[in-house]
């Protein structure tokens, strides 16, 4: 829906362009007649631009909400568990108990994995990062589950999302299996999806995982966090990949690759091992001092976001829920949990952090809730992945069903030489 038009002059010329109303938040200016006045706009980053309108996920930054489908995050993290939120994610509303009866038995049914592919994991080394065997195992997939890949079929599209959201954790928990020469644990459909996860990291065949209620509802909270951030760097590598029409397994493989990096889905284990390396308060004002010396290239892992410019409400929840598992395990006087509170107070409190309107996001206590739980720093990323992977497929969903949607192709502003002979 337009609201109002924006004037602009081009070459003496002056043209109107259309502004898109959000239900919520800020309005964009549509530029897509801009290339016919010969004009592009310049945005590395993305900063500035709207990529597509979706229904999904709202973000307000400056608020520090965060809502699905319209509902806070506060409130699907008490109420709900990861399974309901992805069909959220998916379908737009919860579901109901008979939907959610037919859902659960699909993502049981789907969570086995094709036994060939059992070959593909033996192909890497024992050593390679879960992540690295992640992309290339979930990227192997549609050459396995190519029955029901016609991207222009509803019904198809659900059953690949569906094989997705359910055959993720168990490639997950086999890329850490694998890396310790343990035989693959198979997932048991008794146990939720979260506890299910857990149970193929953590049994053996000599001894079963125990399932502990409380970790069980904390790790679901850190699955419900993780599930979609609107168009981050992942979900629009997930998009600009499905733009071309590429099937739903390579565009999630793609979208794995993109939440490795660092300043992404990478932050949860490089904030572990910042904390790790930083190892005592009395170092604290060192790192702080690092983080803010423009010529060093170190950055305070777990702080600040694109979007957030106040209290990223993930990293609230998640505080209270590192608080509740160290609480339940013993380990209150967790010395990393300790210094990771005293980095936030410290930081928070310096005029650099203030000025620049950094916060802790919801990687700075993830971590240590991961760690607590057991689960190895090479994995915290493997999680997050995982939880995103409903995000991903809700997205991909939209696009394709959207008629506004084109083949992403980004112009550039080209400084190179100009047109010159080899002599
Ligand atoms: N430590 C020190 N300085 C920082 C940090 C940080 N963690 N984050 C931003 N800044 C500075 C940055 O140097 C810049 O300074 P200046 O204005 O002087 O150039 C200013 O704050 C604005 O930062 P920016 O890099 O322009 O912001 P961005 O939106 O491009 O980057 C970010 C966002 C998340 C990549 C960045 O804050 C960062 O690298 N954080 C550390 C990595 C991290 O925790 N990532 C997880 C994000 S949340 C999980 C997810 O959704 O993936």
């Amino acid at each position: 829906m337009t609201k109002e038009k924006i004037k602009v002059v081009l070459d003496g010329k002056e043209r109107e362009l259309p502004v898109i109303e959000s239900t919520i938040g800020n309005p964009s200016i549509d530029i897509r007649k801009l290339g016919k006045y010969n004009y592009f706009t310049y945005d590395p980053g993305f900063t500035s631009t709207s990529a597509c309108t979706s229904k999904i996920t709202y973000v307000d930054g400056n608020k520090g909400e965060l809502l699905y489908r319209g509902y806070p995050i506060e409130q699907l993290a008490e109420k709900c568990d990861y399974l309901d939120v992805s069909y959220l994610l998916m379908h737009g509303e919860l579901p109901d108990q008979a939907q959610k009866t037919v859902y659960l038995k699909s993502i049981a049914s789907h969570s086995l994995l094709h036994d060939q592919l059992n070959n593909i994991f033996g192909g890497f080394r024992r050593d390679a990062h879960p992540m690295a065997v992640m992309v290339g195992v979930v990227g192997s997939m549609s050459a396995f589950y190519f029955d029901n890949m016609d991207i222009n079929d509803p019904n198809h599209r659900q059953i690949s999302a569906q094989r997705l959201i359910a055959k993720i954790p168990t490639i997950a928990a086999w890329s850490y299996t694998y890396n310790l020469g343990l035989p693959f644990v198979y997932p048991k459909n008794e146990y939720d999806f979260g506890t299910n996860f857990l149970h193929m990291l953590f049994s053996r065949p000599y001894k079963d995982y125990e399932p502990n209620p409380i970790i069980s509802k904390a790790f679901e909270k850190i699955l419900i966090l993780h599930a979609d951030h609107e168009q981050n760097a992942s979900t629009s590598t997930v998009r600009l990949v499905g733009s071309t029409g590429a099937n739903p397994y390579a565009c999630i493989a793609a979208g794995i690759a993109s939440l490795w990096g660092p300043a992404h889905g990478g932050a949860n284990e490089a904030t572990l091992r910042m904390l790790t390396e930083i190892k005592d308060e009395s170092r604290i004002k060192q790192y702080i001092n690092r983080a803010k010396d423009k010529d060093d290239e170190f950055r305070l892992m777990g702080f600040g976001h694109r979007v957030y410019r106040n209290q990223d409400p993930r990293a609230i929840i998640m505080k209270e829920t590192c608080h509740e598992v160290l609480d339940e395990l013993g380990l209150n006087d967790d010395p990393i949990f300790k210094l990771a509170m005293k980095l936030e107070k410290i930081a928070l409190e310096d005029e650099y952090f203030i000025e620049k309107k950094l916060y802790p996001n919801v990687d700075f206590y993830s971590g240590i809730v991961m760690r607590a739980i057991g689960i190895p720093f090479s994995m915290f990323t493997a999680v997050f992945a995982l939880a995103r992977t409903a995000g991903w497929v809700a997205h991909w969903n939209e696009m394709m069903m959207s008629d506004e949607s084109k083949i992403g192709r980004p112009r550039q502003v080209y400084k190179g030489k100009t047109k010159r002979d080899i002599k």
